[in-house]
């Protein structure tokens, strides 16, 4: 890991062209409900990404952004929000191949 790190390679974005902070304004008592609007709303941009051909990834790694608030204010975001997903979007090197899909186990059904 350290020798990854001591490369000029991008070893955490991939030189993704874009980063994207999904971010909500700062409320203890609507944070679970702001994280999960910030996740669902993530899931469609990375369905649309597809779409368009393009790749995502998020960036857990970013999470420590959270952490370093003078950094979030120079890149724009306002003091009273926070970071809830951080993702890079990117022209993937490959295209992404059909997985396999295993067969739904339908436990029961409720009526
Ligand atoms: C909690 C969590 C944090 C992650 N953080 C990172 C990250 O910082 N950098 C990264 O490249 N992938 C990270 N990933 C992995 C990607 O988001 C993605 O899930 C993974 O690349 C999927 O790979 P696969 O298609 O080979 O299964 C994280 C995944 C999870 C679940």
């Amino acid at each position: 890991m350290s020798k990854q790190f001591s490369t000029s390679e991008d070893v955490i974005c991939y030189n993704a062209p874009t980063l994207v902070l999904v971010c909500t304004k700062k409320d203890p008592q609507w944070d679970h409900v702001n994280l999960l609007d910030s996740v669902l709303t993530t899931q469609n941009m990375f369905l649309k990404a597809y779409e368009l051909g393009l790749g995502t990834c998020y960036m857990g790694f970013l999470e420590l952004l959270n952490s370093k608030p003078q950094v979030l204010k120079k890149i724009g975001v306002p003091d009273n929000y926070q970071m809830m997903v951080p993702f890079i979007i990117g022209h993937p090197k490959a295209k992404q191949g059909k997985g396999k899909r295993k067969k739904p186990e339908i436990k029961e059904w409720l009526k």
